[in-house]
């Protein structure tokens, strides 16, 4: 893929980059398609002005006092046709600003609601600095190149057809030393900049990594600290800086070395058209009066050109901040919501897996570890199924698979006999909660963090749930009770409060089905019993699924699946896996009681 967007850049000056842009602000288009109009309608006007001065002009070099009041006309007519571009070009700046501030407002919009229902794959791909960079950099550098487009190159591009016109009715040789010109000019802008793109490319990546790098050392601040790797982290970072500041010295001396040639052909351009007009007015074929006229026009054209170019090397350089907010615009979901999906009105709960394989590489990486093998296994309605083993054998991976958090790459997950891939993402997914081995906090208070599974809910129910976690204690002691904030990511929380919000949060949503990841595995005994004994009144009539390492915490199961290296090695009762001599279960059992390896 990588190969193929290098084959065609996608730079300023290429077809794809336009497409995908206008793609992206598809709700500005009849805004910008009006605006175009008004754009073409002030150059017309504005062309009128050099016009009525060569006819002054000429009127003045044969004067004669009859034409006096012709000359007060046309002065007159001149006042009227700059106040009419200036009432237009009024119009014009209200509908770019209309346009642009509309773009800042609908492309955040865009861009957010996007990620959010992204997979979980891209997320984990992506890390937070890179994406926040790519977001914040591609809506400045659009809405700047809308502006400019609106402000500059439309209205240049414009200039230059209509002088191109005006300069060969004057007189061809004129219009054709125009038409020599400035395509050439053109030409070697869009040249330099083509050869500018990898070095720019370069650029972005490593300006990418440099925030992913900020932002990687602040999250992780308390790691960074406790092992002194402050200086480290700084220099890492100042690495990446430094690569960044080279490409940019040696992109921006590229430029300028470039701009020396760009200089020449516009003041070769501009006195051609000086020799060709001072020529022509010797030999008497144009009056003083259309020299002024060709020479104004194309100066102004001249000058416009050179800034244009300067827009385009501008717009280039955003070219690629843009490509990467697109890109984030067009990345599609890996888990597709089916059309049509299946929305069960009660789900009983029963799961089944049926030769399940499943790699976090994705099929591209066929032979590469597996993160489940050939896994069946079946998981009864209204049951308690404990699923244990090693660390790393993967049940994290099955939780997160019947989450549909991803889809397996061979065989298939059945809930309530239907394929997971049949039911409306939304309907599976609300009828399933799961208390996730490192529970996610917002800077919210504890009640919204409770109750961000169900915003809605009351005051009674969230107690509830607070209590059926028993977290109602450490929250009444809390500075703020129900409203204090917890900080980013619960960082004013202990391991075992922000377990215990996680599970109050599970148990409110209600689900069919509930899935606890090493829910209490930061809670003392006491609090952990506490949390079973409400846990089985409350899970009378759903599935639970218990992820545990101690063994002792799941015991009454009604199923214990054993799973080590992605498959299921074991399963059966307590009493039927402790009996097994040889199985992998009853050594971990062992090995708990006694502490003993082997
Ligand atoms: N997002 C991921 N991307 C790539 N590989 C992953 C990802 N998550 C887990 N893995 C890998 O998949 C394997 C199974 O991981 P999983 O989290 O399911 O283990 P686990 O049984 O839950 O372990 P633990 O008891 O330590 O929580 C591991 O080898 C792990 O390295
Ligand atoms: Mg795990």
């Amino acid at each position: 893929m990588a190969s193929n967007k290098d084959k065609h850049p996608r730079t300023a000056g290429s077809q794809e980059f336009w497409r995908q842009l206008w793609k992206i602000i598809s709700p500005s288009h009849k805004q910008i398609k009006f605006l175009l109009v008004l754009i073409v309608v002030f150059r017309l006007i504005q062309l009128a002005t050099p016009y009525i001065l060569k006819l002054i002009i000429d009127k003045l070099s044969h004067f004669n006092p009859e034409q006096v009041i012709p000359l007060l006309l046309l002065i007159a007519l001149l006042f009227l046709s700059e106040q009419s571009a200036s009432l237009v070009s009024y119009f014009k700046d209200r509908k770019t600003f209309r346009i642009l501030v509309e773009a800042e407002y609908y492309l955040p919009l865009r861009v957010q609601e996007k990620l959010v229902n992204l997979s979980l794959d891209y997320h984990e791909k992506e890390n937070t600095g890179n994406k926040i960079t790519k977001i914040e950099r591609g809506i400045f550098r659009i809405v700047e190149l809308l502006a400019n487009m609106a402000f500059e190159v439309v209205p240049t591009l414009i200039q230059l057809a209509v002088t191109l016109v005006a300069l060969a009715v004057l007189d061809w040789r004129i219009g054709l030393s125009f038409a020599f010109f400035s395509p050439l000019f053109i030409v070697i802008t869009y040249k330099v900049n083509r050869e500018l793109y990898p070095i720019r490319k370069n650029r972005f990546k490593q300006h990418e990594e440099s925030s992913g790098k900020m932002g990687q050392s602040i999250i992780n601040i308390n790691t960074v600290k406790s092992f002194s790797q402050e200086e480290r982290e700084a220099k890492e970072y100042g690495g990446i800086k430094e690569r960044v500041r080279n490409w940019e010295m040696s992109e921006w001396f590229k430029l300028l070395n470039w701009n020396l040639g760009r200089n020449l052909i516009i003041d070769l351009g501009r006195v051609t058209v000086l020799l060709l007009s001072a020529y022509l007015v010797w030999q008497g074929q144009v009056s003083i009066g259309s020299l002024v006229f060709a020479v104004t026009l194309s100066e102004k054209s001249y000058f416009s050109l050179y800034r244009l170019s300067r827009f385009y090397d501008k717009m280039e350089e955003g070219a690629e901040a843009v490509n990467r907010f697109v890109d984030i615009i067009n990345e599609e979901p890996s888990i597709k919501n089916p059309e049509d999906g299946y929305k069960p009105k009660k789900i009983r709960g029963e799961i089944e897996f049926k030769g399940v394989d499943f790699s976090y590489e994705g099929l591209r990486n066929k032979d590469k570890f597996k993160a489940l093998r050939q896994v069946n296994l079946q998981i009864d309605p209204s049951s308690v199924t404990a699923l244990v083993g090693p660390s790393g054998g993967g049940k994290t991976t099955i939780a997160k698979i019947i989450y549909r958090h991803y889809d397996p790459q061979k065989g298939g997950i059945f809930l309530d006999g239907i394929d997971l891939r049949n039911y409306d993402l939304y309907a599976l997914r609300r009828s399933i909660a799961i208390v996730p081995q490192e529970v996610e906090i917002f800077n919210l208070d504890v009640k919204q963090n409770i109750a961000y599974s169900k915003p809605d809910a009351s005051w009674d129910e969230v107690r509830e749930a607070a209590r059926v976690a028993n977290a109602e204690e450490f929250i009444n002691n809390l500075p703020h009770g129900y409203k204090t904030l917890v900080g980013e990511r619960g960082m004013k929380l202990s391991g075992g409060q922000r377990q215990r919000i996680g599970i109050a949060r599970a148990v409110l949503a209600n689900p069919s089905i509930l899935i606890f990841d090493e829910a209490t595995s930061n809670l003392d005994s006491y609090s952990e019993k506490l949390i079973q004994s409400s846990m089985e009144k409350i899970g009378q009539d759903r599935t639970m699924i218990i992820i545990a390492h101690r063994l002792s915490t799941i015991q009454k199961a009604d199923k214990i699946i054993v799973v080590e290296e992605g498959g299921v090695v074991e399963q059966g009762s307590h009493q039927e896996l402790a009996r097994n001599g040889g199985g992998l279960y009853r050594k971990l059992l062992d090995l708990q009681k006694t502490g003993n390896v082997d």
